[in-house]
């Protein structure tokens, strides 16, 4: 029997038959024959040959057993059950989300409380195009955060594209499907670097009439005085 993968969800499906092909009635023991778990199970329908259960609370992977009498002889089948949890939140963050041409930003991506790890791939997306992919090595049972950071030198036409971040859970191994998750897109603002040169004469220039604006103002001032007097000994010699 295939293992079998569900949803790290309340509520797995069984449906076990046994005795396949076989037309020969056979005794029914209302124990042992049936389903052997630690999980909670519920009968949910049965026939001759086979019964169907309803087990749910899966945290882990297990194995369940199903005890059967076929021709008067008792016997077991077993089934493993993988649990997975699904990549439901995929985070993405650029640091920094400014920076100039030729300058570095790091792109970090992470999933948190997913399992199985070794079935997982993080793929850094720039627009549609795949940057860098990973994948993880490890034992543990429990869903645990995942992540890849990765450095990158900033190109013009990055800020163009969005950085995105997916994620594939691939259960086809335990005979389930390939479950995606994607981050939410992010994006980079690219300035272009202002030349040394180009600097010094915008501040060469600047300097050149701050000084023209002040010198203009005090020559203002001072001639200004200057005019006021010349008007009041004017008015002097009238009134004289
Ligand atoms: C579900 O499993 C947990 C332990 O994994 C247990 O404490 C709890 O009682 C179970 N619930 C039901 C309804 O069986
Ligand atoms: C079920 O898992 C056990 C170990 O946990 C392994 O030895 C066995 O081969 C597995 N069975 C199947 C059918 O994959
Ligand atoms: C990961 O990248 C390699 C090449 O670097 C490629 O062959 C492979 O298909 C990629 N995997 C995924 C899931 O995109
Ligand atoms: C990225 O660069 C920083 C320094 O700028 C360095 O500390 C870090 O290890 C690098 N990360 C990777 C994944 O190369
Ligand atoms: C980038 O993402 C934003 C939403 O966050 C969207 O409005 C915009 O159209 C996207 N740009 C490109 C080039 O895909």
């Amino acid at each position: 029997m295939s293992p079998f993968g569900c949803w790290g969800l309340p509520a797995a499906l069984l449906a076990l038959f046994c005795c396949p092909g076989s037309g020969e009635t056979f005794e029914v023991h209302t124990y042992p024959d049936g389903l052997e778990t630690t999980l909670t199970k519920t009968l949910v329908a049965s026939g001759t040959q086979w019964k169907q259960y309803l087990v749910s609370n899966v945290s882990q992977d297990t194995i369940i057993y199903c005890y059967f009498t076929c021709s008067r002889k008792q016997k077991l089948k077993s089934l493993n059950v993988s649990v997975f949890y699904p990549p439901k939140q995929v985070l993405l963050k650029l640091k920094p989300t400014r920076v100039a041409v030729g300058g570095s930003f790091t792109i970090e991506c992470w999933v948190p409380n997913v399992a199985p790890l070794e079935s997982l791939t993080l793929t850094l997306l720039r627009g549609k195009e795949a940057m860098h992919n990973q994948t993880f090595r490890t034992m543990a049972l429990a869903p645990q955060e995942a992540t890849v950071t990765r450095n990158a030198t900033a190109h013009k036409e990055d800020g163009r594209h969005n950085f995105s971040c997916r994620a594939d859970l691939d259960l086809r191994s335990l005979g389930g499907d390939i479950i995606h998750g994607v981050s939410e897109p992010q994006t980079l603002k690219v300035y272009e670097p202002m030349p040394d040169n180009q600097m010094v004469v915008i501040i060469t220039v600047v300097s050149v009439l701050l000084f023209l604006f002040v010198t203009s103002i005090l020559l203002c001032f001072v001639f200004g005085q200057h005019w006021r007097q010349r008007q009041m000994g004017a008015y002097r010699v009238q009134g004289a």
